[in-house]
Parts: C-alpha cells; structure tokens; sequence
C-alpha cells in the first residue's frame, strides 16, 4: 500500500483525505515514481475548490514532484528505474508517495539540482521561463511589473528577471516580503496594503509605466494592473489568486492604451517533449549557475497538505512551498 491524499468532493482544505491505495502498475509510456519531494501550488487550490474542475472525483490532486523512478511501463526506453527526476505537468495525483504519468512529462536531473529544489522549482520555475523569454521575449532594459513577488512564482521570477536586466517592480502585502522581494532582485518593491499601485509605478518610472504586467492576482488587481500599462503594451494574466477576472468588455483595453492581453498556461507552452526540453534546459541552467536560487520557505508532511494550502491561500508563506511524504 501506498498513501496519497484525494478529495471526494470540492471545498475547503478539509475534505482533503490521506488514505492507502494499492499503487498502479505503469501502462504503456507510463512511468511510477517514489516522491521524494512534492511541489505545492496555487492551482491545487482551484481543483480543490472547484474553480478548475477535476476531472472525476474521488481525484488525486498536484502536478509537481521529483524523486526516483520506481518501475517503468512498457515502451518506456528513456527512463529507468532508479532514474533521479522531476515533472510538473500531468494527471493530477503528486500529493503521493507513488506517482504514475506519462514518461514523456518527466525530465532526468542533472547532479546539480537536488531533489527539494526541483520539487519547490519545477512548475514555479518553467512558468517564469515562458512568461519572462516566451510571452514577452524580454531583451533586459525593460521595466515590468510583478504581482506576488514574494511567492513562489513571484522569487522565482525576481531573480530570473535581474539576471536579464529588467526592471522588477514587485508588489508584496507586507514590509517582511518586500524586503525578501528586495533580497531575490526586485528593482523596487509596494506595499499595496498601505501604497496607491498606479500612483507609485509613474513614480517609479518617471511616468513612462511599464512594457509588461504580470498578474497572477487576477479579479482583485485586473484594472489596477491594465493602468500601469504603457500604450500598445502587454498584460499577461497567469493566475486567480484572488478569484478569475470574468465579464471583461474589450472596450476596456481600447480605453487603457489599445493594450494587448493573453492569459497563458504553462501546459499552453510546454506542449511538446522537445519544447518541455528546452524550457528545462533553461530552467536547469538558471538554477546550476545560481542565478537563480529556490527559496524553500516552508516544508509540510504529506498528511498536512490542507493546512500547507491553508497557508498559502492565507497570504502567510513566502517562496516555495514543499510536501515531504
Ligand atoms: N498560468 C500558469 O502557467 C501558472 C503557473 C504557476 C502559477 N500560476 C499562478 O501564479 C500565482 C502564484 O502561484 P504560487 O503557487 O507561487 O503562489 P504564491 O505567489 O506563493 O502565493 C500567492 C500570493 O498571492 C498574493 N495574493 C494576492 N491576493 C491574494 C488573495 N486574495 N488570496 C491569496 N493570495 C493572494 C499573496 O502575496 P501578497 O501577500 O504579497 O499579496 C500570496 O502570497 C497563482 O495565482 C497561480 O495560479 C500560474
């Protein structure tokens, strides 16, 4: 037996259940791993909810993990057992000691990544890939403005940004996360809790505003975010912490500057085995040249997992978060 954590229906961090399960055996191009680390995200918290639906419940629920390879299905020729390695995409079914995916979403570490740091930067680190050299290839001199950039993503994306040479304005809830924002390379930090957003980023900026908005907000920020906009520029939105952005009049983005929109995945982007490679590569060559290092701020046992979401939806973790089984 094996356990795992499912839910049987959606809610709050309570109908999170650990229970055994008798592991499956890998089918064809399928391939088990023993989880030594398991990443924790925001969208376990939208299947949980209910915001994305499951697709049949009882699920299992997370995307992220590393550890070895445990047993290979058949046709597997890439990857065998023993194999140190990572994912972040695939059936939901990471908050587990077992975890059966397709071969082709497992990547092999390099000695250099170990396998808390691949847990904590795998999903978190390939999306700042995309977003930061594929959404919005940036050449480094731009000036970009970052919700959350205290969290998991946000670290991430602090230091990925500095080492390009954009300017990081990070927005953070509190004077603790600002200076960790600060510390990871954020060009310049608000509280939005005590600062006007619109107001410090023409100050910031000497009323030029910024090429790109990277919102992971979502409803509470949308309008705020499309007014730190220059004309003709980009809002990316990537995420709902706070609830989607729903009933959006494209007459909005007339009024704002004929701004640009897209609301990107990093399922959109690393869609193939050989994009999913060089994302990897990339994410590999940040993190083995310590340009950019995964702040883990906090580690839960498997069999805490809702009150590990209960910190993050709570505003109260900084970095990444990872579950050890
Ligand atoms: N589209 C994609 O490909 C993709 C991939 C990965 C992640 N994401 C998105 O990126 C975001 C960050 O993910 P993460 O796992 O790294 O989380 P995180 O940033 O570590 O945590 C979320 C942070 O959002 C801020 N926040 C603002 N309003 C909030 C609210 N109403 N409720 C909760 N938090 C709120 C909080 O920071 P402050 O206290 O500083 O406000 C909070 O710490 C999420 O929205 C996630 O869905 C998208």
């Amino acid at each position: 037996m094996a356990k795992r954590i499912q839910f049987a229906r959606t809610g709050g961090s309570e109908v999170l259940e650990l229970v055994d399960v008798t592991p499956a055996d890998p089918g064809p191009g399928e391939v088990r791993i023993r989880n030594q680390a398991i990443g924790l995200n925001f969208i376990d918290i939208y299947f949980r909810t209910g915001l994305y639906p499951a697709p049949a419940l009882p699920s299992g629920l997370g995307t992220e993990g590393a550890g070895v390879v445990d047993a290979v299905g058949e046709g597997v020729s890439q990857l065998k057992t023993g194999d140190r390695v990572a994912y972040a995409q695939g059936p939901l079914g990471a908050y587990a000691e077992l975890h059966v995916l397709p071969a082709e979403k497992v990547v092999v570490l390099p000695d250099e990544v170990d396998v808390e740091t691949a847990a904590a930067s795998m999903l978190k680190g390939l999306t700042v890939q995309y977003l930061l050299r594929q959404t919005a290839p940036l050449k480094g001199g731009e000036t970009i403005l970052w919700h959350a950039a205290a969290g998991g993503v946000g670290s991430i994306a602090c230091q990925w940004a500095k080492a390009l040479g954009v300017r990081l304005i990070g927005t953070v809830s509190s004077s603790e996360k600002a200076e960790l924002a600060k510390s990871n390379g954020a060009w310049a930090t608000i509280d939005y809790t005590r600062e006007d957003v619109v107001e410090r980023v023409r100050e910031l900026t000497d009323g030029a505003m910024c090429d790109v908005v990277y919102d992971s907000v979502g409803k509470d920020t949308w309008e705020t975010s499309l007014d730190c906009l220059k004309p003709r520029s980009l809002m990316v939105s990537f995420g709902n912490a706070s609830g989607p952005v729903e009933g959006v009049n494209l007459g909005i983005l007339n009024q704002k500057g004929s701004l640009y929109v897209t609301r990107p995945s990093l399922n959109g982007y690393a869609d193939t085995r050989e994009r999913l490679e060089t994302m990897c590569r990339d994410l590999f060559d940040m993190l083995g040249s310590n340009k950019v290092k995964v702040d883990i701020g906090q580690r839960f046992a498997l069999a805490d997992a809702g009150k590990a979401q209960d910190a993050l939806a709570g505003r109260k973790t900084t970095g990444s978060t990872i579950l050890l089984p």
